[in-house]
């Protein structure tokens, strides 16, 4: 027995002994980094050291090749890795060897409710870049969204904190993990298009900190983020880029950032403010490499004694700092990467079929039974349109499964497959915007007759139509905003002529953001939304149709009835007057407004439904009453109560009773997605710490937990609360 004893406390001290020992290790390896930065450092000119701060092609920033020191090489973007450009142009370079994964969009990843999948998205980008011989993955994306008419919205994630965070973390750990260095963009409230360039948000700093900040942080504070990028836009009077309050006071001081910030391209507007704001690193679409501000003109604000030696030295510290990280420099080895792999494409298909939404299924006409059909008729542009390299910006040149052939594919042998056009991508007025930003494009609103009858034929004749419509990467795109949210090309048109010719017609609506869909809801009886889906994006589709796959993507965004019940657009705040956007909604966005002010939405927040069912019970926390220091051990059981397996994503939200100050009707805190075989019963649990109810209070600028009641909602969507129950914070 003591021999016993003896020999457990012999273990522990040998186990502390080696915690200890890899503590000095560490410790001592750290130094080593800090003292060969140093003497680097030391060793280089001034010119040498500026010529590290900007760009000197398109996608990489200077090296000092005396001193061993390599280039960074950047890579668009948060979907997959960008086909190779010109050194000094946006033009392609034309290689056969620069295809990658296209995977879902960000609003599509948003719609899994899995921080899992957003891991593995993150490791397939992180590989791709490697084996492309990156440095730096420009991604991910995670503006919330204010706007659904926003040109990115179908880039970013979702229009929640919590949501955002949670996806945005392990995105980053994901890339991160395979030695690339992800630059979170854009820094902050890039929430609009028009004007991107220049726009001042003006935001409170009540909905900074509780809504737009919190994937940020996240991203820096548990993902531990390398690289952040600073928006075009200006938030409070000041450009992102040359804002000291976003890059210095919060990013590095309150959130303890150790990496480099690298401007959007073209988002640098002077040399001083600029550089002594906190921006490392200046890039462009620009070859006039030695004009950027922090290139000639920094150098020459050193010399004039405008910017201290000293702040060029830290610049310099923080980007060898990464490099050393990332065995960039010194030695170790970098993963090798690996390209547009069957894994990766395994990958992009499960994201893809975890993020489908089904919208509506009235007359149970899905899941389609093959076995019991023999012809379908597959309608509509959007079955045959490749998304993955349209629109301005970052794209991605893969293959794609388009829809038709992801069905073609799955009913090949067994059911006759007819298409028919349906309707044409066609624009009535394209208005250039100046700069090299998107044009604004204006649909055409009707559909062509000869189209919708070829259609009617096509549906008349099939056992089943699929119209498969919606909007496309080039009507949603960088640069631009969307004037309205109806669907484009007389595509209602369409729907309400193939719903008539064909009582059993499935509308799958594909886009990247909201749209309104009042008409075809009240039309149809089987509405399913995807997302800009990838390379394995038809393939998930015809899977989700088929009930190979059962449906469990939940709304990343509410989907309003119109573009009016939209809070920006509602106070009057969009696109903003004389380039000054006012968020005067404030902390009220996405579903905060719609419960706040009572506005019932088309398809809500969290909405999703599934080919099975799911029962709530035996709601329960630890306790009732809590400390400010506590968490709430939240339990729920759920169980499947259909007769197929299928995912459920519990969401709780959290309601203030009676508050003494302005909150919200309720926010979402925790959320578990969950897969159950059917008749299986799991319990959830929803841990909430008493500190994240906190809210933002700015005359003292603290974060403040009000004492009093609160009320714990949980459910299948913000609108579909099922168990309720109150606590007590003291
Ligand atoms: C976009 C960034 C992108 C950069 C480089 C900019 O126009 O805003 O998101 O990473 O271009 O392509």
């Amino acid at each position: 027995m003591k021999h016993n004893v003896f020999l457990k406390k012999g273990i522990v001290l040998l186990v502390l002994a080696f915690i200890v020992g890899c503590g000095m290790k560490s410790q001592k390896e750290g130094e080593n980094v800090k003292s060969k930065i140093d003497s680097l450092i030391a060793k280089m000119t001034l010119k040498q050291k500026i010529h590290m701060l900007h760009g000197n092609s398109f996608f990489t920033s200077g090296g000092v090749e005396e001193l061993g020191i390599p280039e960074m090489h950047y890579t668009d973007g948060p979907f997959g890795v960008r086909e190779e450009l010109h050194a000094n142009s946006w033009q392609p370079l034309g290689l056969t060897t620069d295809s990658a994964t296209y995977l879902p969009t960000g609003s599509a990843l948003g719609a899994t409710w899995n921080p899992e999948l957003a891991l593995s998205y993150g490791k397939v980008l992180g590989q791709e870049a490697r084996a492309r011989d990156k440095d730096v993955l420009l991604g991910p994306a995670i503006d919330i969204d204010r706007n659904p008419n926003n040109g990115r919205t179908f880039e970013y994630l979702t229009e929640d904190p919590v949501l955002d965070a949670e996806l945005a973390v392990a995105y980053v750990k994901g890339v991160q993990s395979e030695g690339i260095i992800a630059c979170v963009k854009h820094y902050l409230a890039n929430n609009q298009e028009t004007g991107r360039r220049d726009v001042d948000e003006v935001v409170s700093q009540r909905a900074l900190r509780e809504i737009y900040m919190p994937a940020f942080k996240a991203a820096v504070e548990k993902g531990h983020a390398d690289a952040v990028m600073p928006a075009y836009n200006k938030v409070n009077g000041k450009y992102c880029s040359a804002n000291p309050f976003l890059l210095t006071k919060v990013l590095r001081e309150e959130w303890g950032f150790t990496g480099i910030t690298i401007s959007d391209w073209g988002g640098v507007h002077s040399t001083v403010p600029t550089a002594k704001a906190g921006l490392d690193v200046e890039m462009n679409g620009d070859s006039d490499y030695n004009n950027y501000y922090f290139a000639q003109p920094l150098f020459d604000a050193v010399k004039a004694g405008k910017v201290s030696e000293d702040i060029i030295n830290n610049k310099i510290r923080r980007i060898l700092g990464v490099m050393f990280k990332y065995h960039m420099l010194g030695g170790g080895s970098r993963p090798k990467g690996r390209l547009n792999t069957p894994e990766h494409h395994q990958k992009a298909y499960e994201v893809a079929s975890e993020s489908i939404v089904l919208l509506k299924n009235t007359k149970h006409l899905l899941p389609l039974d093959a076995s019991k059909i023999q012809s379908v008729a597959v309608i509509g542009d959007n079955a045959t349109r490749k998304q993955a390299q349209l629109g301005f910006g970052a794209g991605v040149k893969s293959r794609e499964i388009t829809p038709l052939a992801g069905l073609k594919n799955k009913l090949k042998g067994k059911v006759k497959v007819q298409f028919a056009q349906g309707y044409k991508e066609e624009y009535k007025q394209v208005n250039q915007s100046g700069l090299d930003d998107s044009p604004k494009r204006i649909p055409v609103e009707k559909a062509d007759p000869k189209l919708i009858k070829k259609a009617v034929e096509a549906a008349k004749k099939a056992d089943v139509a699929i119209v498969v419509a919606g909007n496309t990467r080039t009507y949603e795109s960088e640069g631009t905003d969307r004037e309205s949210l109806a669907l484009p090309f007389g595509e209602n048109q369409l729907i309400k002529a193939v719903t008539a010719a064909n009582p059993n017609t499935v509308v799958v609506i594909i886009s990247g953001s909201p749209v309104e869909l009042n008409q075809v809801k009240t039309e149809t009886s089987a509405l399913v939304w995807s997302g800009f889906n990838g390379i394995e994006g038809g393939t998930a589709l015809a899977n989700v149709l088929l009930g190979t796959v059962n449906p469990s993507g939940k709304l990343p965004f509410t989907f309003p009835k119109k573009l009016n019940d939209v809070p920006s657009q509602a106070n009057g705040s969009f696109p903003g007057e004389n380039g000054v956007t006012h968020y005067k909604e404030g902390i009220l966005v996405g579903y905060r407004w719609y419960d706040t002010k009572d506005i019932a939405p088309l398809f809500p927040f969290g909405y999703g439904l599934s080919y099975t069912s799911f029962a709530f019970s035996d709601l329960k926390t630890n306790k009732g009453v809590f400390n400010k220091k506590d968490t709430i051990q939240v339990s729920v059981a759920l169980k499947n109560t259909g007769d197929r397996a299928g995912k459920e994503t519990v969401q709780l939200y959290v309601h203030a009773v009676n508050p003494s100050v302005h909150m919200a009707e309720q926010e979402l805190k925790a959320f578990s997605k969950v897969s159950l075989k059917s008749g299986e019963q799991k319990n959830v649990s929803l841990p909430v710490a008493i500190k994240d109810l906190a809210y933002y209070n700015e005359d003292k600028n603290q974060w403040i937990i009000l004492a009093g009641k609160y009320q714990l909602r949980v459910g299948a969507s913000s609108r579909d609360i099922r168990e309720s129950l109150t606590i007590t914070i003291q």
